[in-house]
């Protein structure tokens, strides 16, 4: 596999964006916009992890690190380059990355029906909080 990770770049965005629309998991949750994800590459540079064949993108992740807690977000790849290995790949990096910094445990967000999701995370050592329910509010950003 001629797999490749970096952190995305600016020039990245609206194919990272376009991406997610195919390859994220997309119930229950805000729609992307170029403006948000370029914010997140602005702030913080390193955040957004993408696996890359040739140039073109098969794989997303956010390793996101507030300077307190790690979270991974948007761990997505491309329908047919799944089972090889990319979301390993990059969670591989994303945990280099947030153990660098500091991190002293890792979280992420999954639907309680995304079987192939919690597969994944499982298999990564993941295990799911029962006595946590995560609390949300909307707001103008
Ligand atoms: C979930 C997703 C990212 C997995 O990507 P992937 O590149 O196919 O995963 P990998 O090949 O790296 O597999 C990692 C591990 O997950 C498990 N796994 C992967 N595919 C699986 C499947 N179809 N059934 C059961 N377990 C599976 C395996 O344990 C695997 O490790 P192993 O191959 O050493 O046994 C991908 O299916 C996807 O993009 N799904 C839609 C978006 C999504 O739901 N993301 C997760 C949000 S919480």
């Amino acid at each position: 596999m001629s797999v490749v990770t970096r952190p995305a770049g600016l020039a990245d965005v609206p194919g990272v964006v376009a991406f997610w629309a195919v390859a994220g998991e997309n119930d229950d949750r805000p729609v992307d916009s170029e403006a948000a994800v370029g914010r997140l590459v602005e702030r913080d540079p390193d955040a957004l992890l993408l696996a890359l064949d040739d140039d073109v993108l098969v794989g997303t992740v956010v390793a996101g690190w507030d300077g307190w807690r790690a979270h991974l977000y948007r761990l997505a790849v491309l329908p047919q380059r799944r089972g090889e290995g990319i979301a390993g790949m990059l969670l591989d990096a994303a945990e280099d990355r947030l153990v660098g910094l500091g991190a002293g445990r890792l979280d992420a967000m999954v639907l309680d029906g995304n079987e192939l999701g919690q597969a994944v995370w499982r298999a990564r050592g993941f295990t799911r909080q029962q006595r946590w329910g995560r609390w949300v509010k909307p707001v103008v950003g």
